[in-house]
């Protein structure tokens, strides 16, 4: 069974090309199932209603999220209501949405798994701990893990440390795509999925923005880039019989 997913996407005018490739990428790859993190999506960062309703549009299944998810607080009643936007689930269960989704496909069930790693990031739940917790009770014969993470070691020592025990670890937040693509005891990783977002840009926003904070160190509100769309992501082929991974492979397609 095919998996598509795709790293963060980037602003509304990346949902709009999203909303355009999309659905003919997921029929060419022959995926099944479609994984968006869409934690970047609305404009000004974070993701809300619109943002999220267009990904859903676009053909996404499951939207992850990361360090961005709770910046617009329109998206409050969602987090109560949605079963199928996640947030990293090292929250803790004290605060709004869930961090697991589980899909259920009558022979089987897919569960995605949403963590975010603390190493220069906020001082969240152990995310080791915490994905040992929620595999403790997790049925679903395939469990993705969406690991938003900052750090290259966070994510490798993810992918290592769950090996052989979930079906895919694949790292997001950093927007640039990563060439490890692997599968290590049945479990497809790559360090970063890569964004979808504007190609001439850093990591999305004006590249001018980012030089001129560089030079300065001056703080200058981010605005994101505009042009063409880079759509990243990775596709995965899962045993649904084993939910071990037989193939992962990098995904990019520009979108005009
Ligand atoms: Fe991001
Ligand atoms: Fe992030």
């Amino acid at each position: 069974m095919k998996i598509l997913f795709i790293g963060d996407v980037v602003g509304m005018r990346s949902c709009e090309a999203l909303k355009k490739a999309l659905r003919g990428a997921k029929q060419k790859l022959g995926a099944e199932i479609v994984i968006v993190n869409g934690e970047n999506s609305a404009e000004g960062n974070g993701i809300n209603p619109a943002s999220a309703d267009a990904i859903f549009e676009a053909g996404a299944d499951v939207i992850t999220t990361g360090n961005h998810c709770f910046r617009q607080k329109t998206m409050e009643a969602e987090w109560e209501r949605s079963s199928t936007i996640i947030r990293p689930a090292n929250y803790g269960d004290d605060v709004i949405g869930k961090g697991v989704c589980v899909l259920d496909r009558g022979a089987y069930s897919i569960a995605v798994i949403n963590l975010m790693g603390t190493t220069f990031m906020q001082p969240l739940e152990n995310p080791f701990h915490c994905v040992d917790r929620i595999l403790e009770s997790c049925d679903a014969r395939i469990k993705i893990v969406d690991f938003h993470a900052e750090a290259t070691s966070e994510k490798r020592a993810m992918g290592y440390y769950l090996a052989g025990r979930v079906s895919a670890v694949l790292g997001t937040h950093t927007h640039v795509q990563t060439a490890d693509e692997q599968i290590i005891e049945g479990t497809g990783y790559i360090t970063d999925a890569g964004m979808t977002g504007p190609k001439e840009s850093i990591l999305g926003v004006e590249k001018d923005i980012i030089i001129d904070r560089f030079l300065t160190y001056y703080p200058k509100r981010h605005r994101f880039a505009e042009g063409e769309t880079e759509m990243n992501g990775v596709l995965l082929d899962i045993d649904t019989k084993t939910g071990r991974c037989t193939s992962i492979e990098r995904y990019r397609q520009l979108i005009v």
